[in-house]
């Protein structure tokens, strides 16, 4: 299994409209992307065969992608159908630009670089469009590698710290953990888990209920993060990383949530939260790469890190090309305090 291999978000559908070329970039592949007057998607490598314009600059024209620098043209699967300078009756024939696999799914678009077939498919995010909830969709770009991304999502010391006041007071509350690594994924349980949830526990949780919350991460880019409160409420982040080079991950966050008669009610101010911690994790971790950059990233751990260090077992895998679902299952309690 190669990076390669996995399904990468590109864009949003709502960011590719008919007839509209857009550029990407993922794991240092340069992307143009376009969608025919019909709703097919194409993504091809970003370069024109004949003298390397980037395409992505070009236009869509009837359908398909005209490069901006002399105007040979694309189809959908990548073949140069057109050479204006040779006039209207020449046909090129066998020339063919790199084009990679493109599903559209969740109102999300993903391509997938690797040539050969798999039968691995994008995510499924939970709860989509499931009666009572609601999804708030978000971007933020970081500038830090997917798995320090990855790690921070399923992170709950840096919380207290990074969050305070918003998301996590420090209380010295005693937490347990029980930590399990299977089929290419981690997942934490957590029990004790009561109140310390900032300013709105007195809303999610009046009653001190013990709530219900697991952090999962599923190699090689996606934390799913649940909390289910006494009253029936369920808040779940879920976060696709996409590595678009090695120090730059942009991450398509879906908060989807189901808070009863106050769901619709609720959007702006849980936008606001969220998007608030995202910035203040942007920053932390912008500021990690910068000194990984100076001194490399020279890891220690203490026990509540075995967290991170599987999610490292399962990223090492794929960099060493192997399936990270063959490493054999661990389970193990952890505890802390916040
Ligand atoms: S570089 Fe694209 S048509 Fe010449
Ligand atoms: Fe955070």
């Amino acid at each position: 299994m190669k990076k390669e291999d996995y399904w990468y978000i590109a864009a949003e559908d709502h960011e590719l409209p008919k007839n509209q070329v857009i550029s990407r970039s993922i794991l240092g592949e340069w992307l143009a992307i376009f969608r025919d007057e019909s709703g097919k998607i194409s993504a091809l490598q970003d370069k024109c065969l004949h003298r390397t314009a980037q395409l992505s600059k070009g236009r869509v024209v009837e359908g398909k992608l005209q490069c901006p620098y002399h105007g040979w043209t694309y189809n959908t699967s990548g073949e140069v159908v057109k050479i204006p300078s040779m006039g209207p009756q020449h046909k090129p024939g066998g020339k063919c630009a790199k084009s990679y696999e493109v599903i559209e799914k969740e109102g999300y678009i993903y391509v997938r670089l690797s040539q050969h077939k798999n039968q691995l498919s994008p995510f499924s995010m939970p709860c989509h469009k499931m009666k009572g909830y609601t999804t708030i969709r978000l971007q933020n770009l970081f500038k830090n590698n997917v798995t320090n991304c990855a790690e921070n999502f399923v992170d709950i010391p840096h919380t207290t710290f990074v969050h305070p006041k918003i998301f996590r007071d420090a209380k010295n509350e005693h937490f347990g953990a029980t930590v399990r690594r299977e089929n290419g994924s981690v997942k934490v349980i957590y029990k004790n888990e009561k109140k310390n949830f900032g300013w709105f526990s007195f809303f999610l949780n009046p009653s001190g209920k013990e709530i219900f919350h697991t952090d999962e991460f599923f190699a090689p880019n996606v934390t799913s993060v649940h909390y289910k409160f006494g009253g029936g409420y369920h808040f779940i982040i879920t976060s696709q990383s996409i590595p678009l080079n090695d120090d730059e991950t942009l991450v398509y966050t879906d908060l989807t949530y189901n808070y009863g008669i106050w769901t619709k009610i609720s959007r702006p101010l849980v936008h606001w939260q969220a998007q608030t911690i995202i910035d203040q994790d942007v920053e932390i971790l912008n500021n990690q790469m910068k000194t990984i950059k100076k001194y490399g990233a020279h890891f220690q751990n203490s026990p509540a890190d075995i967290i991170h260090t599987w999610i490292e077992s399962l990223q090492e895998e794929i960099e060493e090309g192997r399936d990270p679902a063959l490493l054999p299952v661990r389970e193990t309690e952890i505890e802390f305090w916040v």
